[in-house]
C-alpha cells in the first residue's frame, strides 16, 4: 500500500490509479486524458453518420469486447473467499512448514466450486465441489486444491480428460448441464469399476451439501510431510467444519436450483457479511513412510482409496476462519491460480500417479485461461513474499525488471552466488529412493480392489442416508437412455452390495443381477456417516 502517488491535479497515478480506479472525481480515457462525455458516439451531426475518428468509442467498445476469459476447463462455478489460518502447532514434530508452527497466522484466500457445470450453471446440483486454499504464507504459497470428496474417479491422471469429457454435457446437444444424469457418465462409471467409490459418494447426500458453510474438505492424496530433523511422515489433509457436516434432501436441491441458483454462494457471502464466520479445523491422519506406502492393508497411492478415521484419526493441526468477501469478483475469484505443485518446506508429494498429472495440467491450463505465463503477478496470485525468479517477459508481463543478467550465478549484477542446498530456507526434495523398475503402462495390483472401500461406506451409511443414495442412483440411472448402461450400473452395485443393487433394480423395473466378485469383508466406519457426527472436537 504505501502513500498514494497523486499528481499535480490530485488524481492518484500508476499503481494507486490501478487501486483507485472508478472513483476518481472525473472520467479518462485508457491513456489518462479527460473525458467530457461517455454516452454518445462521435457524429456528423446529432442524426448524422458516427465518424471512424471516435478513439474512445473504439477503445470502450473494443475493451467490453475482450472482457471475457475462458472459463475453467473443470470447476468452472464457483465462489471465493478470505481469511485466516492460525496454526496450533500440533504438526509441528511432523513437518518443519513454518506456518504450521505454533500459533502462525496466514492470511488465505479458499474458492468452493461444482466441477462439471458451467461459470452460470446452478449451485445445488448433484455434484463434488472443490474446495482449494492457497495459505499466502512467510516461505512462499502453499495451495491445497482438494474436494468435499476424499476419493476420486480414477487412479491414473491420463483418464482425467476421458472422465470429463463423460461429464460434461453430450457433445452433441450440450445437454445435461451440470448433473450426472446421463448416459456419458454412466457409461464411463460403469465401464472404468474403480470410479464406483467416488461415484457412491455423489449419489449419497454428500453430492448435494446444505452450504458450503457445511462441508468437509479433502486433500485426498496421500502427501508427504518433512521435518526439521529430515524424517519424512505419509499425511493426509482434512477439513472439519465447526458447523458439522449438512446436506439438502433431493426435493430441497431441486427447488432451490430453480428459486435461487446462487444458493451457495449467497448463503456463503451473506454469511461473512453478517458476521458468522465459518471455520473449519484443519487436520492431519498420518502414516508411517513405509517403503510399501500402504496403511493397514490400504494402498495410500490409490486415491480411490479412503483411511477409515478408526484406524487413524484425525488430528487438529489449525484453524480456518474466512471472514472476508471478495472486493471483486473477477479480480479475485475468476484470477486465482490454484496449483498442486505449489508446495512449501516440509510439504512434499508422493507418487500418486493422478496427482503426478496434476503437477503439469494445472500451470498449463492457467496459461491459456490467464493469458499467458505471467499469472503469478495478477494480485490474488501474488506471494505475500519477495520473489526473485529470473523469469522473464511473456504476456502481460507488468514487472520491469532490472539488471543485465537474468541467471544465476552471475558476476555482473552483484553476485549472489548461491549454490545448491545453501540456503536452509529453500523447498529441498525429499531424497525418497525410487525402486528399480522397468518402463510400463499399467497400474500395480493393488490398484484392482474397486468394490471394498465403497462397501465399506454403504455399510457405514445409517438407514435414511441409504434411501437417499438409493433414490439417486434409480433417479440418475433412470435418465439413461441406454438399457445397457443401465445393466452395467446395477452389475457395479450388485459387486457392492446386494441391498444397494436390489433397490435401485426394484426402482428401475429390472432384475437384480448376482455379483460377480466375492462380496468384501470389512467393517463399517461410523464417522463416514452426516448422522451423529461426532466432529467439531471442542
Ligand atoms: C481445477 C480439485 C484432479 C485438472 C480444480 C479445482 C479443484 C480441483 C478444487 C478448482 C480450483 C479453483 O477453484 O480454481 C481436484 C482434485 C482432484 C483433481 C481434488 C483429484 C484428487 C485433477 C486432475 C487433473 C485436473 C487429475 C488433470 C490431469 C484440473 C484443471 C482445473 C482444475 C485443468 C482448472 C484449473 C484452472 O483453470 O485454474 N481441480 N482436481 N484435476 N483441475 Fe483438478
Amino acid at each position: 500500500t504505501g502513500p498514494a502517488t497523486v499528481s499535480p491535479t490530485g488524481q492518484p497515478t500508476g499503481a494507486d490509479q490501478a487501486r483507485m480506479a472508478q472513483s476518481g472525481s472525473y472520467l479518462t480515457d485508457a491513456q489518462g486524458t479527460r473525458l467530457p462525455d461517455t454516452d454518445h458516439s462521435l457524429k456528423a451531426g446529432p442524426r448524422g453518420p458516427v465518424l471512424l475518428q471516435d478513439h474512445h468509442l473504439r477503445e470502450k467498445v473494443m475493451h467490453f469486447d475482450h472482457e471475457r476469459i475462458p472459463e475453467r476447463v473443470v470447476h468452472a462455478r464457483g465462489a471465493g473467499v478470505h481469511g485466516v489460518f492460525r496454526s496450533y502447532g500440533t504438526a509441528a514434530n511432523v513437518t518443519k512448514a513454518a506456518f504450521l508452527a505454533e500459533d502462525v497466522e496466514t492470511p488465505v484466500f479458499v474458492r468452493f466450486s461444482t466441477v462439471l457445470g458451467s461459470r452460470g450453471s446452478a449451485d445445488t446440483v448433484r455434484d463434488t465441489r472443490g474446495f482449494a486454499t492457497k495459505f499466502y504464507t512467510s516461505e512462499g504459497v502453499f495451495d491445497l486444491v482438494g474436494n468435499n470428496i476424499p476419493v476420486f474417479f480414477i487412479q491414473d491422471a491420463i483418464k482425467f480428460p476421458d472422465v470429463i469429457h463423460a461429464g460434461k454435457p453430450h457433445p452433441d446437444r450440450e445437454i445435461p448441464q451440470a448433473q450426472s444424469a446421463h448416459d456419458t457418465f454412466w457409461d464411463f462409471v460403469t465401464l472404468h469399476t474403480e470410479a464406483a467409490h467416488h461415484t457412491l459418494w455423489n449419489m449419497s447426500d454428500r453430492g448435494i451439501p446444505r452450504s458450503y458453510r457445511t462441508m468437509e474438505g479433502f486433500g485426498v492424496h496421500t502427501f508427504r510431510l518433512v521435518n526439521a530433523a529430515g524424517e519424512t511422515t505419509l499425511v493426509k489433509f482434512h477439513w472439519k467444519p465447526k458447523l458439522g457436516v449438512h446436506s439438502l434432501v433431493w426435493e430441497e436441491a431441486q427447488i432451490i436450483n430453480g428459486v435461487d441458483p446462487d444458493f451457495h454462494r449467497r448463503d456463503l457471502y451473506d454469511a461473512i457479511e453478517a458476521g458468522a464466520y465459518p471455520e473449519w479445523e484443519f487436520g492431519i491422519q498420518t502414516f508411517p513412510d513405509t517403503p510399501d506406502q500402504t496403511f493397514e492393508g490400504i494402498d495410500l497411492l490409490d486415491p480411490t482409496n479412503i483411511v477409515p478415521e478408526e484406524l487413524a484419526p484425525v488430528q487438529p493441526i489449525g484453524l480456518l476462519t474466512l471472514n472476508r468477501n471478495p472486493s471483486n469478483f473477477f479480480a479475485e475469484t475468476e484470477q486465482v491460480a490454484f496449483h498442486v505443485g505449489h508446495l512449501v518446506p516440509g510439504i512434499d508429494i508422493t507418487d500418486d500417479p493422478l496427482l503426478a498429472g496434476r503437477l503439469f495440467s494445472y500451470l498449463d491450463t492457467q496459461i491459456t485461461r490467464l493469458g499467458g505465463p505471467n499469472f503469478p503477478q495478477i494480485p490474488i496470485n501474488r506471494p505475500h513474499t519477495p520473489v526473485n525468479d529470473m523469469l522473464r517477459d511473456g504476456f502481460h508481463q507488468t514487472a520491469v525488471h532490472r539488471g543485465v543478467a537474468p541467471y544465476r550465478p552471475n558476476s555482473l549484477d552483484g553476485g549472489c552466488p548461491f549454490t545448491a542446498g545453501a540456503d536452509a530456507g529453500a523447498f529441498v526434495e525429499t531424497p525418497v529412493r525410487v525402486p528399480e523398475a522397468t518402463k510400463v503402462r499399467e497400474a500395480p495390483e493393488s490398484f484392482n480392489d474397486h468394490f471394498s472401500q465403497p462397501r465399506r461406506f454403504w455399510l457405514s451409511m445409517s438407514p435414511v442416508e441409504r434411501e437417499h443414495i438409493i433414490h439417486a442412483y434409480t433417479f440418475e440411472l433412470g435418465k439413461c437412455y441406454e438399457q445397457a448402461i443401465r445393466e452395467r450400473a446395477l452389475q457395479v452395485l450388485a459387486n457392492i452390495d446386494p441391498e444397494l443393487c436390489a433397490g435401485v433394480a426394484a426402482g428401475l423395473g429390472l432384475p437384480a443381477p448376482e455379483p460377480t466378485v466375492p462380496l468384501a469383508d470389512v467393517e463399517p466406519s461410523p464417522a463416514l456417516s452426516q448422522i451423529g457426527q461426532t466432529w467439531p472436537t471442542d
